[in-house]
C-alpha cells in the first residue's frame, strides 16, 4: 500500500514535471515570455529531482542496500553543482555565454554517459534490447562530452585553428566504426553466455576510450563559423543519450526531460543550418570554417572613415535608420549607449527599427538578448526575414560591429565560404554606417565588400566610444537649436 502511493506520486509528479518542461520551452519562443519560460522550466526541473529522490524509495528494500549512502553522495553533488552553476551564470560575461552552453552541454553528455557507464561496469542490463539502449547512450553521451569540450576550447581561442590532416576522414570513420565494432562484441558476448576474450571491464573501457576519441577526433576539423551548429548538434545528441538512459533505468522524467531537449536541440540545429543555407551534413564534414587566403581576392578601392559626430548629426536628418547590431556590439557592451542613441532619433522624428541575423553574435538569441537588457521594446526588433525587404528605401544602414551578417559576398562570391547564407541587405539602404575598431575581420575570416562600396562609411573605434560621441554630437545640436 505504502509503496503504491509512492508510486502514484511519484508518477503524478513525473507527469507535472513534464507538463511544465513542455510549457517552459513553449514559453520560450518568444522573447517577451522567455524569462518566465525559463522559471518554469526550472521549477519543472526541481519537481523532477524530489521525484527522482521519491522514486529511489519505491524500489524493493533488498534492492537498495546502500540508499541513505547514496542519496546523500547525491545531495552533495547536488549542492557542489547548483552552487558552481548559480556562482558561474552570476558571473559570466555576455561574451562568454557560448562557451559555457558548450561546457554544461558537454557535461549533461559526460552524466548520460556516467549513467550508461555504471550499468555496464554493474553488468546490470537485462536483455538485448537494454544492452543495446545502454551502449547507444554510453556511445552518443561520452561523444557529446568529448565533442562539447573541443567545441568550448576553440570558442575559448585555447584551440586556435581547425585541425586537418590527410586521411582525417579515414581515421574518423576507422575509430567509428571500431567502437560500433566493441559494442557489437559486447552484445554478441552477453548472448553467447558471457566469454570474453578480455575481461569485459576492459572492453567496457576500450569503447569508452573509442567514442571519447571519436568526438575529438569529429570535432577538431570543424572550424569558425559551423561551431554553434555543431553544439546545437552536440545538445541534440546529449538529450537523446539522457533520453535513452532513462528507458534504461527506469526513470520517466529523465526519459522525458532527455526527449524534450533532444527535440528542441534537432530543431535549432535544423534552423540554424537553415538561417547559414546549409545543410547539417555540410557543416559537419565541407571544412567551411577555413579560408584560403589565396582564394580571397583582393577587394576593389578604399574604405572611406567618417567622424562619429558626423554620422550622428546626419543619422538625426535621416527619415529612417537601421540598425545591424552584432558581435562587436556585445564586446563592447554598448547596448545601453545604442538604445540612448537611438532614443535622441527618435524624439527627432526618425523611425527607427533593428535588424537581427539569425547567427549574429557568438549564440543564437544573443542580440535579442543584449537589446531587451538595455530595455529596447520588442515592437522595434525585427528578424531577418521579416526586414531584409526594406533596407531599399531606407535611409540609413548602421551597422554596429557586425560584420560577416551584412558581407554580400555571401550572395555575390560562389568561391566565398560563407556563400549561401542569407545576410541583412545593409549594402542596399541609401547609406551604411559601419562602426567598427579597425580592419578586423568576421568570425570567418574573411574580407567584407560591403566597406568598400561606395555608400558605405566606416566609424573606427570601439562601439560604446562611438556611441558617446554621436550621442554627444545630437545632443549638442538640440542645445544649440534651444
Ligand atoms: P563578426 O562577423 O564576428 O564581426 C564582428 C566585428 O565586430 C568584427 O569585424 C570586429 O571588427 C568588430 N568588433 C569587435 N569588437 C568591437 C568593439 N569593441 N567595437 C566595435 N566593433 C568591434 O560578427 P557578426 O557579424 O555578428 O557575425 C557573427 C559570426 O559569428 C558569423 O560568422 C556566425 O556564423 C559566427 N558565429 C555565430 C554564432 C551564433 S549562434 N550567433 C556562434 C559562433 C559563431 P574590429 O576588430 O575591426 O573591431
Amino acid at each position: 500500500m505504502y509503496s503504491m502511493i509512492e508510486h502514484l506520486v511519484t508518477g503524478t509528479a513525473d507527469l507535472i514535471a513534464a507538463f511544465l518542461f513542455m510549457y517552459g520551452l513553449k514559453r520560450m519562443s518568444s522573447p517577451v515570455s522567455a524569462p518566465s519560460g525559463i522559471r518554469v522550466a526550472g521549477i519543472g526541473m526541481l519537481v523532477a529531482i524530489l521525484a527522482s529522490f521519491l522514486n529511489a524509495f519505491t524500489v524493493n528494500a533488498a534492492a537498495r542496500p546502500h540508499l541513505w549512502v547514496n542519496l546523500g553522495l547525491a545531495v552533495i553533488a547536488l549542492v557542489l553543482g547548483a552552487s558552481a552553476a548559480w556562482f558561474k551564470g552570476r558571473t559570466v560575461a555576455m561574451t562568454e555565454m557560448p562557451q559555457m552552453v558548450a561546457i554544461y552541454n558537454g557535461l549533461g553528455g559526460g552524466a548520460a554517459g556516467a549513467i550508461a557507464a555504471v550499468e555496464l561496469f554493474g553488468n546490470k542490463t537485462h536483455g538485448t534490447t537494454q544492452l543495446v539502449v545502454t551502449l547507444l547512450g554510453g556511445l552518443i553521451g561520452a561523444v557529446s562530452l568529448s565533442g562539447s569540450v573541443i567545441a568550448w576550447a576553440k570558442l575559448d581561442t585555447i584551440l586556435k585553428k581547425p585541425l586537418r590532416f590527410r586521411g582525417q576522414r579515414f581515421l574518423n570513420a576507422f575509430v567509428f566504426l571500431a567502437s560500433i565494432a566493441v559494442a557489437g562484441y559486447m552484445i554478441f558476448a552477453a548472448h553467447a553466455g558471457g566469454a570474453t576474450l578480455l575481461p569485459m571491464a576492459s572492453i567496457i573501457w576500450i569503447f569508452f576510450g573509442l567514442t571519447l576519441l571519436f568526438g575529438i577526433l569529429m570535432t577538431l576539423p570543424i572550424g569558425g563559423a559551423d561551431m554553434p551548429v555543431v553544439i546545437s548538434i552536440y545538445n541534440a545528441a546529449t538529450g537523446l543519450a539522457v533520453g535513452l538512459d532513462g528507458f534504461v533505468i527506469q526513470e520517466p522524467a529523465l526519459m522525458i526531460a532527455g526527449m524534450v531537449v533532444g527535440a528542441a536541440g534537432t530543431l535549432l540545429t535544423l534552423l540554424m543550418a537553415r538561417a547559414m543555407n546549409r545543410s547539417v551534413s555540410n557543416v559537419l564534414f565541407s571544412n567551411f570554417g577555413e579560408v584560403s587566403k589565396k582564394k580571397q581576392g583582393k577587394i576593389k578601392g578604399a574604405e572611406k572613415p567618417v567622424e562619429a559626430s558626423d554620422a550622428g548629426i546626419f543619422m538625426r536628418y535621416a527619415k529612417s535608420v537601421i540598425v545591424i547590431p552584432g558581435y562587436g556590439l556585445a564586446v563592447a557592451q554598448a547596448q545601453e549607449k545604442l538604445y540612448e542613441f537611438v532614443k535622441l532619433l527618435q524624439a527627432a522624428g526618425v523611425d527607427v527599427k533593428f535588424a537581427i541575423h539569425p547567427v549574429a553574435g557568438r549564440m543564437p538569441g544573443q542580440m535579442d538578448v543584449l537589446l531587451a537588457e538595455a530595455g529596447v521594446p520588442y515592437d522595434l526588433i525585427f528578424q531577418l526575414d521579416d526586414i531584409n525587404d526594406d533596407f531599399a528605401t531606407t535611409d540609413v544602414a548602421l551597422v554596429i560591429g557586425a560584420n560577416d551578417v551584412v558581407n554580400p559576398a555571401a550572395d555575390t562570391d560562389k568561391s566565398s565560404p560563407i556563400y549561401g547564407m542569407p545576410i541583412l541587405n545593409a549594402n542596399k539602404a541609401k547609406k551604411c554606417y559601419c562602426v567598427k575598431r579597425g580592419q578586423g575581420k568576421g568570425y570567418s575570416g574573411i574580407a567584407n565588400e560591403l566597406f568598400y562600396e561606395d555608400n558605405t562609411y566606416m566609424v573606427y573605434g570601439d562601439a560604446q566610444a562611438m556611441l558617446v560621441k554621436m550621442i554627444e554630437a545630437v545632443r549638442g545640436l538640440s542645445a544649440a537649436a534651444a
